[in-house]
């Protein structure tokens, strides 16, 4: 469910506040987001996982706009970040350390140092090259890092190829048929303290099929590891729960979470990654039209916003479709000295909703 809708005149409002007050006050192109769209689909998602220990830690990368944080720290969810900046972004609006988790392949040796300072919940630690810098980076601080491997489980999944991060011939994670091995690596390392296992196998998912496949695999390789004697006490499960576009419906939270239940069990700190799920349709940008150029046979749109502000239709296809702010408006359909002379606004959907 989103907070964009019409009001009685046909002008569109964000919870009820219409879209040209704000292009008005602080002129275009903005992000409007809705605060009451982020609050529900957080709860949506606490819900669903009612009686699982639980930890949301908002995947930033999906958007990282401090005003987003802030709500979503109040609300008490925790971060899962990629970068020096990201983690600074979350402790900067409150999320307190235990509640962050630091993903990704790419993270450098004065991010390492900076997460190990803050005593962060965990590391998830995608390559031995990695785990070999935490560990130095550990040990100068005299601290013991806490770690788990990204396990890369080979399953395919993910609505594009370019966010489909589960199977083998990614660069993501370790191979979970090497894990046992890495892990016993890891617990040899003086800066290291394992705590857990992560797993992600990509974005946009719409069927529980992979992630059932994807968690058996993480609770089987839990059990290994425990019997290696290793104290498993946080699965991380990833983000990748796939969200309404068009009439495609998203996948169902309850069945989701049931699968969880029954891969995971109950026993276990499970730490999610939601990104889409809680931001995807709740903001929109709002731009205005600057000029229309036709030719024969074409009509172009032109906006004061432009791929830099919004890139992911360029980047993998991504839908946003552009609607009017003025239902009355019908300016794709009227002559263009009408349109510009109008110097209406419209604006691009950042997606649908995420439940009815
Ligand atoms: C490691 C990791 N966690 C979480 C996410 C968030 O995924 P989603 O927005 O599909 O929930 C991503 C997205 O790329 C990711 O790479």
């Amino acid at each position: 469910m989103h907070h964009f809708r019409y009001d009685n005149a046909g002008v569109l409002c964000a919870e009820g506040v219409p879209l040209p007050v704000i292009a008005r006050a602080v002129g275009t192109p903005v992000y409007v987001y809705a605060a009451a769209t982020l609050r529900r689909h957080y709860r949506v998602f606490q819900d669903a996982l009612q009686g699982l220990d639980s930890l949301i830690a908002y995947s930033l990368k999906a958007n990282p706009n401090l005003s987003v944080l802030r709500l979503l720290a109040d609300l008490g969810a925790g971060a899962d970040v990629v970068s020096g900046g990201e983690l600074d972004r979350a402790r900067r609006v409150g999320i307190p350390p235990d509640r962050i988790v630091f993903s990704g392949v790419g993270k450098t040796e004065s991010e390492i140092g900076e997460a190990v300072a803050a005593d962060i919940l965990q590391f998830n630690v995608e390559s031995v090259a990695e785990l070999t810098v935490i560990n130095r980076v550990a040990c100068q601080a005299g601290r013991k890092a806490p770690i788990a491997f990204r396990v890369n489980p080979d399953v395919t999944a993910g609505g594009h190829a370019k966010i489909a991060t589960g199977h083998r011939s990614t660069k993501f994670g370790v191979p979970i048929a090497r894990a046992r091995e890495l892990y016993a690596k890891a617990r040899a390392m003086p800066g290291i303290a394992v705590t857990g296992i992560d797993v992600h196998i990509g974005s946009q998912i719409l069927e529980v099929v992979p992630f059932r496949s994807a968690f058996r695999a993480v609770a089987e390789l839990a059990a290994g590891l425990r019997a290696d004697g290793h104290d498993i006490r946080i699965i991380d499960v990833g983000g990748g729960i796939g969200i309404p576009y068009g009439e495609q419906p998203g996948l169902a939270l309850e069945t989701y979470a049931d699968v969880v239940r029954t891969t995971l069990g109950t026993g276990t700190r499970l730490v999610f990654e939601p990104g889409r799920l809680i931001v995807g349709n709740a903001g929109v940008l709002l731009a205005s039209v600057l000029y229309m150029k036709e030719d024969s046979e074409r009509r172009f749109v032109v906006l004061d916003a432009a791929m830099n502000d919004l890139l992911r239709p360029t980047l993998y296809g991504a839908r946003h479709h552009p609607i009017v702010v003025h239902q009355s408006e019908t300016w794709l359909g009227r002559s263009a000295n009408r349109a510009i002379s109008s110097s209406r606004t419209h604006f691009c959907r950042r997606s649908q909703p995420v439940t009815s």
